[in-house]
């Protein structure tokens, strides 16, 4: 019992992934589903994951991996009385606020209870340098033996480059990009996202390649 007890208290700051169905999905209930229900009048559907990440009349709302340029995050963020400002009277706490942004940041997965009581320390670090010219390398922790697959994409979403494409072991990793693409050559200067398949864990970060 004592065991348990400390493993729940002790989950959030432990555990870094957010938890869809059991953190924030609670929070839109409370505090959005009154308006932001399928056809109603804000057309941005917040009683589901699937709604959540289909998005509104401005398009998606929910960029994974990037909180900041998450309309939905934007709109949580505004002070109180700013026009745009969800919910438009009664803001969330600071804690609600950060709970979501991590989610976002954490690749805005459709996670249940199960997922964030297992000890998760998967993790994908920013890459160094960064901005970089000639090459970058990136970290990565495997909480699992798994399937895994981490590419780069130019923000067209087009594919330039596959690091790793293999079963790995538990535990930390690295790999260095040295800005070329999957037949050799440099690519150009400019915004690429690197993006990690682990098991059922995706995440993307940004990097910035100058010249
Ligand atoms: C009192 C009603 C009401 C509540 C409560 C409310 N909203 Fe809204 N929201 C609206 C209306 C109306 C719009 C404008 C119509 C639209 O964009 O769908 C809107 C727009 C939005 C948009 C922009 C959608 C788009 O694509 O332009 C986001 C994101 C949003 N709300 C998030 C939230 C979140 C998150 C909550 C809860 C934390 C929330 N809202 C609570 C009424 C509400």
């Amino acid at each position: 019992m004592k065991k348990i007890l400390c493993i729940a208290s002790l989950c959030s700051n432990l555990f870094s992934q957010v938890s869809y169905t059991n953190q924030i999905q609670p929070i839109f209930n409370t505090n959005c589903t009154s308006c932001h229900v399928g056809g109603g009048a804000a057309t941005l559907d917040l009683t589901s994951y699937d709604g959540v990440m289909s998005g509104g009349v401005s398009g998606l709302s929910i960029i994974s991996g990037d909180n900041e340029n998450s309309e939905l995050y934007i709109r949580i963020i505004l002070p109180e009385g700013t026009a745009g400002s969800m919910p438009p009277n009664d803001p969330l706490s600071q804690e609600e606020i950060d709970l979501i942004g991590d989610w976002i940041n954490e690749g805005a997965n459709n996670l249940a209870i199960k997922d964030s009581f297992l000890p998760q320390n998967f993790t994908l670090e920013q890459n160094y340098p960064n901005p970089f010219n000639p090459s970058t390398t990136i970290l990565y922790n495997l909480s699992n033996d798994e399937l895994v697959s981490f590419e780069i994409f130019n923000l067209n979403g087009k594919k330039v480059r596959t690091l790793v494409n293999e079963y790995q072991n538990s535990g930390p990793k690295k790999v260095i990009w040295n800005a070329d693409n999957n037949h050799g050559r440099q690519v150009p200067a400019g915004i690429y996202l690197y993006s990690i398949v682990a098991g059922n864990v995706k995440q993307t970060k940004k990097m910035l390649l100058v010249k």
